[in-house]
């Protein structure tokens, strides 16, 4: 499946939930957020039915983000549902990995293939300032209950403030190499603002090579994660709403005003 500028779609990002167990600054805005009511959040079904749809139209990649996915109630079961679509040859899953010890293992079982792991600064002051709370400790027991579990490759993401040679970079970077990881630094955007920049190690944030689709929560297809355009499933229907984002997808990126990270999932 091409775009107009013909660019393969073959990776679709699945968001989940808007929720979120940490506040990352750069994610969630300090005052907390506008939650999505229940009534507007996809069931399963939904769900399980659009990534069907998708997969028979060419995608072959999935990887399920939020908010923080883990935290959606239910999600080994939409895991085990989501594994069993045929033509899904990588499912994955971007994860701040704080409840990884409780669910590694039932995610594996469930069909998951691997995760990535948000990750920062190994300082945990900082890392307690850059989550607004969060624990490292409970995250470096996620990602070892993670390679237990078999969830591999595990990746780290780690959000650089300007360059890989600040402190928190460069601790994120010996960490990963202590334990045989992959590392990728993702240059802190502003959505907003346009400000995005191309992801070291990754394939994100490069627009002639960009070969996504994203679903919110509430059934929005974005096909740009800068740009304001989606096609809401339930309005327009499954199949409509696909082909207008794969026709719709602009050449590159701008700005998007609607979303944050925490609802679009990076
Ligand atoms: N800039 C860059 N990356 C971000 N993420 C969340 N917000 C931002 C931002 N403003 C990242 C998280 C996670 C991924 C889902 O998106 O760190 O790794
Ligand atoms: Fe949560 Fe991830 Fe946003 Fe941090 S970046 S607040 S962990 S969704």
């Amino acid at each position: 499946m091409f775009d107009c500028f013909h660019r393969k779609i073959d990776y679709l990002r699945i968001s989940v939930t808007d929720q979120c167990n940490l506040r990352c600054q750069y994610c969630m805005p300090e005052e907390g957020i506008v939650q999505l009511l229940h009534k507007d959040i996809l069931t399963f079904d939904e769900i399980v039915s659009f990534a069907t749809y998708a997969a028979s139209r060419g995608i072959t990649k999935i990887k399920l983000t939020g908010g923080e996915p883990l935290v959606r109630k239910g999600i080994v079961k939409l895991v085990e549902m989501l594994a069993k679509i045929p033509g899904i040859i990588d499912f994955g899953m971007t994860t701040n990995g704080i409840l990884l010890p409780l669910l590694a293992k039932d995610l594996k079982s469930a069909g998951l293939q691997r995760v990535n792991i948000s990750l920062d600064t190994i300082n945990p002051v900082r890392y307690r300032e850059i989550t607004r709370g969060g624990n490292l400790s409970d995250v470096v027991r996620g990602i070892d209950a993670a390679i237990e579990a078999g969830l591999t490759p595990v990746k780290l993401n780690c959000v650089i403030e300007k360059s890989e040679d600040e402190p928190d970079a460069l601790g994120v970077k010996k960490f990963a190499q202590e334990r045989g990881l992959q590392l990728r630094y993702i240059p802190k955007m502003d959505l907003e603002q346009g400000l995005y920049g191309i992801v070291h190690g990754g394939e994100g944030g490069n627009c002639a090579i960009c070969n996504r689709l994203r679903l919110t929560a509430n059934g929005d297809i974005k096909p740009c994660l800068f740009s304001d355009l989606n096609y809401n499933i339930r309005k327009l229907g499954i199949k409509e709403a696909f082909s207008k984002a794969l026709i719709n997808k602009p050449r590159s990126g701008k700005q998007n005003h609607q979303n944050l990270f925490y609802n679009i999932g990076g």
